[in-house]
């Protein structure tokens, strides 16, 4: 069974089954607590802390994850992936032990005809937690499960929590038998390679405070109400339905695995070695192209840094593996190509993808080059003084400073005949990241540390928020942090989180961007106001730097916010909503919203939509929206219970937060949505809403970018005049320029065709000359020569082939033949038949020669390709290809 099919099916399972399918939220995670999303309940942690209302008890995802505590383990496990899926069902307060336990009995054991998995019940194997005889009973009794099936384990293994202050509780595991090839018996309490941990119920209904570790941690009391967070590995689920040994061989992995092979010659399941080295490629290469199409980009900190040390650990085991040129185009493509079902918005996202991974790809090449002289320097050095260690500190720079990896270090040293201080270099490591830790707790910036705003939130209630109907007022700092710590008082040039006890700032929330604006204290002290966020709920904190004067705690102030800023936001804010609704007309409630951002004059909202959204019906819901504008609706907001919201038929949006009373807002008669954000008083204040496009970003879910009011104006006016300027180009009027233009397309594409002919013509010319020009080497028709730069790697091996395709095939041949691109040698190799009887291979050919040219190749017996750094080398690679046909016929 393919990936996506075991995912369109737990989807389905759980839908029919009154479930709200969730789209995956993004590997970013929207938690201060988290770098990313390691597990499928992430976004519904406020339901489970009973933090805000569920809008539906039932709810089910395939979520994209990322963990890399296991990073050494990738690759020499079956089992050990940074990045996979986690399909996950949950309930909030609704069903628990028993309705969890049997609706994973099912889904796993129904045969694949009624919409299952179909394992086999007698391999799967349970674990519970050391005193849950409830959910024992419940395998036991309810499903049939046979005592000897169902171990016990501790609190290492069988109770959850996200490793941090959260929900938590105790969890039951499914494990599969993959047999006796995997290990001994005994069950997943002896072995967890062969009895393989596949599916985790977690019966949340906990609270942890801080602590230590999976044990070490206080349980503070119940959630309010009893919940179901559910995890099943999809890749671990695919590789068990799809018989393969291990993760990294089913179906959207492989391909990667087999791209590896060919850039590097190396074949998968020659050594152990080079097969774990495939694998840390294949997982690491998945996991950089997810991060990256989420928006993470490769740095020095926070997630830029997990994913810069995942990319050039794929990047290094490639180099490791014997290639020498660039590789990370072809793997990103691959994986791409295989997750794009899944994803399609990689797909759309390709050459941004493409374009990061390239330059970190560079980066590294760089730092790589630059790192291997000052290795080199220190290896002559260390032994110049007689010495056979080199010192902890220059392994220590190659890392922090040139990107090193501990062990590339080791290896490179190794090859030189020198050791490395391995322990210094580690203590080095460990007092760095001490200096870290001990600075982020100064800085208290840690993404982790909201312990501040939440003593502000103690001391001083939460923020009141006045900015629905005021844009300016009076108000007090309650709290100031100076560069996120705690302080009585601040200067001009600080950096400054201000609190205050009211505020007409919006902070960043539903969608809509925070106010800017100005804090002045009745002292002269100006504040400008960048950012204004919610760390904590209810507490707005201001974030910006002192322009003149001095900010005390206690201090009174005067705030505005920019109310032109406010205003353009505003216009955004409510076009969404019309938007929200036109859509739902055209398309039905699936057109349900998934997320949005309101920015000054520009909106985008992402809603579902299993297909792409055809333009005609994206026009038709752009000339309902501007409709709505011209019938001048007024807009208003109330605030009542959710009951009374609902009954009127608001609309609400999942992942959202609302408490018990929530505000709606209403346009005219024709839009109702729960909604905290501000809004125009009339619609006639948008002026005009102008769409400006329908794209894919993530399984079902699509998004619209417009812009609004004036903006929209200016886009339209530059539109013009470009069709203006083509209008001259082409000399025809508007409504022909498609015709015009796709018929000069056309034209060109033949003509590009007709070229690329006369080219491949030309280059296969060539052969027959290249053929009667063989010499003769102890028998073998050996052909060598140089054809003309720029032929092509593709072209020069057309060449190769048809050359060795001239040669009567009795008669043992070897075709070599060499050309340049952008300076740098290329040859690819080929022999027949009767040449490899007599020994003649051409991957070792190829290898002999890439090595005389500075590079690496590789390839199989019969044609190889590689390439090298020094075209001048190439007549001395022609020799060197001669020599070995020479020894070996
Ligand atoms: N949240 C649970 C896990 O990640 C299901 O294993």
């Amino acid at each position: 069974m393919e990936s996506a099919e075991i995912r369109r099916r737990w989807l389905s399972f759980f839908e029919e089954r009154g479930h709200t399918v969730v789209p995956s939220a993004s590997l970013i995670a929207d938690d201060p607590t988290l770098l990313l999303v390691p597990a499928g309940m992430v976004p519904f942690k406020p339901y489970f802390l009973g933090e805000a209302k569920p809008p539906a008890p039932r709810a089910t995802s395939v979520q994209k994850c990322v963990r890399t505590p296991d990073i050494e383990e990738v690759g020499k496990t079956t089992r050990h992936g940074t990045f996979f899926q986690m399909c996950g069902n949950f309930s909030f307060g609704d069903y628990f032990k028993e309705g969890a336990i049997a609706y994973a009995w099912e889904l796993l054991t129904n045969s694949v005809a009624d919409g299952g998995y179909g394992l086999d019940p007698e391999r799967l194997w349970i674990t519970v937690y050391l005193d849950d005889d409830e959910a024992e009973q419940i395998w036991r009794e309810k499903i049939g499960v046979p005592a000897e099936r169902i171990q016990r384990l501790g609190k290492k293994d069988n109770f959850w929590s996200m490793g941090v202050p959260g929900p938590c509780g105790p969890c039951s595991e499914i494990n599969y038998d993959r047999g006796l090839e995997f290990g001994v018996e005994g069950g997943p309490a002896v072995n967890d390679e062969r009895y393989v941990e596949i599916w985790n119920l977690v019966f949340m209904q906990f609270e942890r405070g801080a602590g230590d570790g999976k044990e070490d941690f206080p349980i503070l009391g119940d959630l309010p109400s009893r919940n179901i967070d559910t995890g099943l590995g999809l890749e671990r689920l695919a590789m068990i339905l799809q018989g393969v040994r291990n993760l990294y061989e089913i179906d959207t992995s492989q391909v990667v695995i087999d791209k590896a092979t060919e850039l590097t010659g190396v074949r998968y399941g020659t050594g152990e070695g080079s097969d774990v080295a495939l694998r840390v490629v294949t997982d690491h290469m998945r996991t950089s192209v997810m991060l990256i199409g989420d928006g993470v980009t490769p740095g020095n900190e926070g997630r830029g840094y997990v994913l810069r040390r995942i990319m050039r650990r794929a990047i290094r085991n490639m180099r490791l593996l014997g290639a020498s040129g660039p590789v990370v185009a072809e793997l990103v493509d691959v994986v791409i190509n295989a997750m794009g079902q899944q994803y399609p918005e990689l797909i759309t996202d390709r050459k941004r993808i493409e374009t990061v991974a390239l330059a970190e790809e560079a980066a590294f090449v760089k730092t790589l080059k630059a790192g291997t002289n000052i290795l080199d320097t220190a290896v002559t050095e260390t032994k110049a003084a007689g010495g056979q260690v080199l010192a902890g500190e220059k392994a220590f720079l190659l890392h922090d400073t040139w990107g090193f990896p501990i062990d590339l270090t080791l290896e490179m040293a190794a090859e030189q005949g020198v050791s490395v201080d391995e322990a210094g270099f580690r203590r080095l490591m460990k007092e760095q990241r001490e200096r870290a830790k001990a600075d982020a707790r100064a800085k208290k910036t840690g993404h982790a540390d909201l312990s501040a705003y939440r003593e502000v939130a103690d001391r001083a209630g939460s923020t009141e928020f006045t900015g629905y109907t005021a844009t300016e007022g009076e108000s007090t700092v309650v709290g100031l942090l100076v560069d996120g710590v705690p302080s009585p008082a601040a200067t001009e040039g600080d950096e400054v989180e201000i609190v205050l006890d009211r505020t007409p700032f919006y902070a960043e929330g539903g969608g809509q961007l925070a106010d800017t604006g100005r804090i002045r204290l009745d002292s002269g002290a100006v504040v400008e106001v960048r950012d204004v966020q919610q760390p904590v709920p209810g507490v707005s904190v201001h974030k910006g730097s002192v322009q003149v004067g001095e900010v005390t705690l206690g201090a009174a102030a005067h705030v505005a916010i920019d109310l032109r800023r406010r205003r353009a936001i505003a216009r955004a804010h409510s076009a969404t909503h019309l938007t929200h609704q036109a859509l739902r007309d055209a398309l039905g409630p699936t057109a349900a919203q998934a997320g949005s951002e309101n920015s000054p004059g520009r909106f985008r909202f992402d809603f579902g939509s299993p297909n792409a959204v055809p333009g005609t019906v994206l026009t038709d819901v752009e000339h309902k929206i501007n409709d709505v504008l011209a019938r001048e609706l007024d807009v208003q907001a109330e605030v009542m219970s959710i009951d009374e919201a609902k009954k009127q038929g608001a609309i609400a949006e999942f992942g959202e937060k609302y408490g018990e009373r929530v505000r709606v807002v209403t346009i005219g008669d024709f839009s109702k949505e729960l909604c905290g954000g501000t809004h125009v008083h009339n619609t006639a204040q948008l002026g005009l809403v102008k769409l400006l496009g329908e794209s894919s970003i993530g399984s079902g879910v699509r998004r619209i970018e417009a812009l609004v009011g004036v903006d929209a104006y200016q886009f339209l006016a530059r539109e013009h005049m470009v069709v203006a300027q083509l209008q001259e180009l082409v000399k025809g009027r508007s409504e022909e320029l498609p015709e015009r233009i796709s018929g000069m397309l056309a034209k060109l594409k033949d003509a590009e065709k007709e070229i690329e002919k006369f080219r491949a013509e030309k280059v296969l010319q060539a052969a027959a000359g290249l053929a009667a020009g063989a010499k003769d080497v102890r028998g073998v028709a050996v052909v060598t020569g140089q054809v003309p730069d720029g032929t092509g790697a593709d072209d020069l091996r057309r060449l190769v082939l048809d050359v060795r395709g001239r040669i009567p095939g009795d008669r043992p041949a070897v075709v070599a033949l060499f050309t340049t691109a952008n300076g740098r040698p290329l040859t690819v190799i080929a022999t027949n038949e009767a040449a490899r009887e007599r020994g003649l291979k051409a991957g070792e050919l190829v290898r002999t020669a890439a090595k005389t040219l500075g590079g690496g190749g590789g390839g199989k017996p019969d044609v190889a390709q590689g390439g090298g750094q020094d075209p001048d080398a190439i007549g001395d690679a022609v020799a060197a290809v001669e020599r070995l046909v020479g020894e070996t016929a």
